[in-house]
């Protein structure tokens, strides 16, 4: 009889944070970071190597029991932004650099207190969901996945290697110079404070769980966008003066970042893509369509998201910009350009 080799589908935390062999430390701007060069000059992500080819196999997996990957893109690119690329080209033209300056450190404060998703606590899934989940990403979270993700974003400050929190701020000081403006510190509001229950059937830890992965998902996904954005003011010409190479530089440290992020973006299209695929079990002794339980949450998160938030947001920020674009010489005339450069 011949066996046919059936892909590996369970790994070891070992596995799962294990890197690439980089020819060199990341060092940018004077800071240690994570990720590296390989001998050819390409960059790959830290944590990639075992990750990544376990996603392709719990992805195949996924696909061969007739699911697929949580389809979130399409409905969470839309929302106003403020400011957006042409706005924040406008500020900086007529010299206003603290705006982009302080966006660069929020992002990266804001990575930093990522580092909270690799001390999240993880329910006994298993206890909760019918299907045998041992061979799944969803039976890996606590077993490394999370404890990846939280260091990409935080880094880990005791080895002195930086995550994503420095490299945005490596990216901040190549295109201004290190301390060209003050600290700043994010203004809090990232995700829905929301205590209603949505999914009765299941514990609490369980509904607030799965509502912390959609949340995550929504968070980097809507974040990619602004990434983006980010890329295309670094590598507008004229906009840096003589640090114009080393925007170009720091627009290549975001794309870093976008690429790690993409491992994230995945993985939580993965984990949401394998709840749905499953059965859970019910307080009440029966049990329910996991896609029952995430669709029945997702439609309002987007909607917040993608409606509410940015159009709350878009109101403080154009007041916030007004306030400082007066302190301009030529304050009338740049707060036009502004408001006509509007989405
Ligand atoms: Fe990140
Ligand atoms: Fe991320």
């Amino acid at each position: 009889m011949t066996m046919i080799d059936s892909p590996q589908l369970t790994f070891t935390r070992d596995e799962l944070l294990s890197s690439h062999d980089y020819a060199k430390p990341h060092v940018v701007a004077g800071r240690t970071l994570h990720g590296g060069l390989l001998a050819d000059g390409s960059y790959h992500p830290p944590r990639a190597l075992g990750r990544v080819h376990a996603l392709d196999a719990w992805e195949a997996a996924l696909r061969q029991r007739g699911g697929e990957p949580f389809p979130a893109s399409a409905t969470l690119l839309s929302g106003a932004r403020m400011p957006n690329t042409e706005q924040q080209i406008v500020l900086l033209r007529n010299g206003i650099t603290d705006v982009f300056w302080n966006m660069l450190t929020v992002i990266g404060k804001i990575e930093a207190r990522g580092a909270f998703i690799a001390l999240v606590p993880v329910p006994d899934l298993q206890a909760e969901i019918v299907d045998d989940i041992s061979q799944m990403a969803i039976g890996h979270l606590a077993g490394g996945l999370l404890e990846a993700h939280g260091i990409d974003e935080g880094g880990i400050p005791d080895q002195g290697i930086g995550g994503h929190d420095q490299m945005w701020f490596a990216a901040r000081d190549l295109a201004f110079g290190p301390d060209a403006h003050d600290d700043v510190e994010p203004q809090p509001g990232l995700a829905r404070e929301d205590d209603t229950r949505y999914l009765p059937e299941v514990s609490a830890e369980v509904e607030q769980f799965l509502s912390f992965i959609a949340n995550v998902l929504i968070i980097e996904f809507r974040a990619e966008i602004g990434f983006r954005e980010t890329q295309t003011v670094l590598r507008t010409p004229g906009l840096f003066g003589e640090r114009s190479d080393d925007a170009l530089v720091a627009a290549d440290i975001v794309g870093r970042i976008r690429t790690d992020e993409e491992i994230h973006v995945r993985s939580l299209n993965q984990y949401l893509g394998e709840f749905s695929s499953v059965t859970f079990r019910t307080l009440d002794g029966g049990t329910i369509p996991g896609a029952e339980l995430i669709d029945r949450f997702w439609g309002g998160m987007v909607e917040w998201a993608t409606v509410t938030k940015p159009a709350r947001d878009a109101v403080t920020a154009r007041s916030t910009m007004q306030t400082r674009i007066q302190r301009h010489p030529d304050a009338a005339r740049v707060l036009q350009e502004f408001d006509a450069a509007v989405d």
